[in-house]
């Protein structure tokens, strides 16, 4: 396998960029589908890059059987460099020359799932990053823009239905029952952006009309079996579709848009111009088989890979380490789009948390650890290590702190100066930061452009240290902002950021103080701001809304962030002043010496009692108040991690809050069970939400007074719902509480969706990630892995176990007897074997081991090292775990 190789792999550095030797303008391909033996023909029109010496031309290839190359229809000589295909006698001068290449690769045999594969007997492609180097010789980066002809053949049977990017312009009958079909795609594009499918698939077709009047015509493609559960997807493509006309004047440019789902994919989903390619989990839903959050994610991820036909490929990347150009920007494209989709302020809010906490829960250990890196990244051995939450999640708040300091009008027109100066070309993330600032001069993005650009620069989570004075003769208060940065690894000094704090302060009793609110633009080391007139000590109110993706921290008072909490006029900051105060008796207990019990105190369950009693405030939003912080982002807070101790006591904290709001509890409950016929709007999934939290709870504390009244009514509940979103969360609650019920449920479950493979998935997830009791969680996932159902090689099933337990299942992964980590090392490896890139992302679950308290940090170093001493591994692997012990 050549994604394996020996030794110290080779480091990719950006500022080694050096533009192409040559061009590529067209590529005529036609495709001979079969598993087994697939043949490729690739017909090229290339030329010499004037601007650059002359070279040699070298194409990238992996794992091709390479039969002939003809130059201008004449045999040519060539040579094989290690991976690269070099031609040194070309033609000289600046015209084009025509270069053939006929090659073959076996697509039932590539487990990685980059290149041309197979998927239950279905021929799916995989591009990016550089994945077309798998299907033919070619120069595999994108800066390289061509137009495509592509013409497929396959037996007619097997395969009824051959796509590829642009438009059909022919197709028909061979000989031997075989048919063909013929696309061109108008668009010149980078070849990480080509796609095709060929299989037995059917689709949901949707003629639309655009604002302009154009016609185009939408497909979603799936197997027979899931016609029916396409309707969501199809109406999230025509709402992205209006929401880009409207928000930024950004049409459908393809007069044919399509989606094809497949069940083996080794991430989300996929841009290819005209033809996305997706996992099944966001395509595929209906109320019986999907929840809320599955509803949520596929209309964030079909709006998402709709987005990038601007931001991605009609404005594309020079080099991989721009990624986050249209990773971050159209991350947060996707994250406007929801929230514009959720409608009420509070629902926006809501889609606001849910998106801050994965950033705090995710990117900032990533930030914060051996893997830490800049927005912008320096280097890499494997860039598909670095389809990251810093490059997705971190970018995206870049782009979002732009358009704080422009506004969201001055966005738009940045975003329209891009368009203009870039289309159809690969740029950078400078290209855009320049934009941006042009189309706003008198813009703090203009004036700071340069210092604002460390955020694609400087890797790490900025602290800003806040301290409030007031002073009652002056009637001032004086309030102090510091910024710092912690080392990262290369990186052991950090400039000053520029950072958008929108703030305001209130009274005692909890009232906004008139002209207070603003945006304070942090760009030194220490800003100090006076307010004048006041006639008591005010609470501040910092960082409303995340304005920006830092760590804040406050001497605010529990009582001063009790009253953030109830009253706050911005509901980003009263959710958080609950997690302050969860946080602070979380930590304090972990710090304690002796066995946990009882960190909440009274003030703080009566807080809560008053949210989720709150006669306005919606569902969802008490839902996240009443959600714990979880144990990573504890841990994130400490310097040596006791991951057992920190679940003692969060789970201590979850059942004080079951006891002690037991009749709130039954009243949430009650109150919000009943959402009649199932739609996945934000308020009743609010409602859904809210019920579900408050069975758990119920359920919890029927675990310590051995009543049986709430499982049982959870049981009842599980068996009677009409959508996944109860059912699930019933058997959610059963089998979190460690009821008896549970097992029989589970298998209910499945013996009801055993065809139903997302179903299943989340089977198996839930048991994976169920809260260890007594080291029962090792042996449950074990048991698992020889189930019938559990499949290795296919993506979606190995995550639902393996990287649930490992990434999501602390205390029954950092075992003190090791045998956690001795599962990771042997699940690593074996994964490696045929799949790096889902190996990879199970390697990074020891991200962390530093921070580990003994015996943990010895036992994680331990099955570290045997991972990298082993032969062979793979570029993916190698470098998560040489960065990790470095
Ligand atoms: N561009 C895809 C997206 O929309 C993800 C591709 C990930 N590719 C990879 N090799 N990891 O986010
Ligand atoms: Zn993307």
């Amino acid at each position: 396998m050549t994604a394996m190789r020996e030794g110290t792999p080779r480091i990719v550095r950006r500022e080694d960029y050096a533009p192409p030797a040559y061009w590529i303008d067209t590529v005529d391909l036609t495709f001979d589908l079969d598993p087994a033996k697939t043949r490729v023909l690739n017909r090229m029109r290339v030329r010499r890059n004037p601007d650059v010496p002359a070279q040699p031309l070298r194409l990238d290839g992996e794992e091709l059987n390479l039969a002939r190359v003809l130059v201008n229809g004449q045999g040519a000589s060539f040579r094989i460099d290690g991976s690269q295909l070099v031609l040194e006698a070309l033609p000289e001068g600046p015209e084009p020359f025509e270069l053939e290449i006929f090659t073959t690769c076996a697509p039932e045999k590539n487990t990685q799932l980059m290149g041309l594969y197979v998927s239950q007997g279905t021929f799916f492609t995989q591009c990016e990053a550089e994945g077309f180097r798998r299907i033919t010789y070619f120069l595999d980066r994108p800066d390289v823009m061509a137009t495509y002809t592509v013409t497929l053949r396959a037996d007619k049977k097997r395969y009824p239905v051959l796509l590829s990017n642009g438009n059909l312009v022919e197709s028909g009958e061979l000989d031997g029952g075989r048919h063909y079909a013929k696309w061109v795609d108008p668009h010149r594009k980078p070849c990480y952006l080509f796609a095709l499918v060929a299989g037995d698939l059917v689709c949901r077709s949707q003629p639309i009309v655009s604002r302009h009047g154009t016609e185009h015509l939408l497909q979603i493609y799936v197997r027979p079996a899931d016609l029916d559960k396409t309707e969501h997807a199809m109406q999230s493509l025509m709402a992205a579709i209006a929401w880009d006309e409207t928000r930024f004047g950004l049409p459908l440019d393809l007069e044919r848009f399509m989606v094809v789902a497949t069940g083996d994919f080794n991430m989300g989903a996929m841009e290819n111009k005209g033809l996305n390619i997706f996992n099944t989990k966001y395509v595929l839903a209906n109320p019986a088989t999907a929840t809320d959050t599955d509803y949520a994610n596929i209309e964030s991820v079909v709006a998402h890979e709709y987005f990038h036909n601007w931001t991605g490929n009609r404005v594309t990347c020079r080099d991989w380490f721009q990624l986050s150009l249209k990773e971050g920007l159209t991350v947060f494209r996707d994250q406007e789009f929801s929230q514009d989709m959720a409608g009420s302020p509070s629902a926006r809010a809501v889609k606001r948390i849910e998106d801050v906490r994965v950033l705090r829960t995710v990117q900032f250990p990533e930030d914060a650890g051996p893997m830490a890196h800049p927005v912008r990244p320096d280097q890499y051995a494997e860039i598909n290590n670095f389809y990251t939450v810093t490059v997705y999640e971190k970018g995206a708040e870049v782009v979002r702190m732009m358009q704080t300091l422009v506004g969201r009008d001055g966005f738009a027109r940045g975003l329209k100066l891009y368009f203009e100066r870039h289309d159809g070309q690969a740029v950078t993330c400078d290209d855009f930061a320049q934009a941006m600032a042009d189309a706003n001069p008198d813009s703090e993005l203009a004036r700071r452009l340069p210092q604002f650009k460390r955020w694609y620069s400087q890797a790490g989570t900025p602290r800003v240290h806040a301290r409030g004075h007031y002073d009652a003769e002056a009637r001032t208060y004086t309030l102090t902002l510091r910024q710092s940065c912690p080392p990262t690894p290369g990186q052991p000094v950090k400039e000053p950021f520029v950072i958008p704090v929108a703030m305001g302060l209130l009274d005692a009793q909890g009232r906004a103080l008139p002209q207070t609110e603003r945006l304070v633009v942090l760009h030194e080391p220490q800003t100090t701001l006076v307010f004048e007139g006041l006639d008591a000590a005010p609470v501040p109110s910092l960082l409303r809304g995340f304005s920006a993706p830092v760590i804040l921290e406050h001497d605010l008072s529990d009582d001063e962030l009790r009253t953030l909490l109830a009253h706050d006029t911005d509901p980003f900051n009263r959710w958080e002043a609950g997690q302050q105060l969860a946080l602070r008796r979380a930590l304090a207990a972990v710090r304690a010496d002796g066995p946990v019990h009882d960190p909440l105190d009274a003030p703080f369950l009566e807080a809560m009692r008053a949210v989720l009693r709150h006669p306005t405030l919606d569902a969802a939003f008490k839902e996240l108040v009443l959600t714990l912080p979880a144990e990573t982002y504890i841990a994130e807070q400490l310097d040596a991690v006791d991951p057992q101790r920190i679940h003692a006591v969060r789970e201590a904290m979850r059942r004080q809050l079951a006891h002690a709001l037991h009749e709130d509890w039954i009243w949430a409950y009650e109150q919000h069970k009943d959402n009649g016929a199932y739609r996945p709007d934000p308020v009743s999934a609010g409602r859904r939400a809210l019920a579900g939290l408050a069975l758990q709870m119920l359920c919890l504390a029927a675990r310590d007074n051995g009543n049986p009244v709430w499982p049982g009514k959870t049981y009842q509940r599980f068996k009677d719902a009409t959508n996944m979103t109860d059912r699930y969360a019933a058997l959610s609650a059963l089998v979190t509480a460690g009821h008896e019920l549970a097992a029989r449920a589970l298998e209910q479950f499945h013996a009801r969706f055993r065809d139903e493979e997302l179903v299943l998935d989340k089977w198996f997830a839930l048991q994976a990630g169920a809260p260890d009791r007594g080291g029962d969680a090792l042996p449950r996932v074990q048991a698992l892995l020889q189930h019938p159902d559990f499949h290795l090689r296919n993506p979606n099933r190995a995550r639902s176990l393996i990287h649930t337990y490992c990434h999501a299942n602390p205390a029954g992964f950092h075992r003190a007897d090791g045998a956690g980590y001795a599962f990771w090392r042997d699940r690593v490896l074996e994964l490696d074997a045929f799949n790096p890139q889902v190996a990879a992302r199970l390697a990074r679950a020891l991200d962390r081991w530093k921070k580990l308290a003994e015996p943990y940090r010895s036992a994680a170093q331990a099955a570290l090292q045997a991972v990298a001493a082993h032969e062979p591994l793979s570029t993916d692997v190698r470098e998560v775990v040489t960065r990790a012990l470095a």
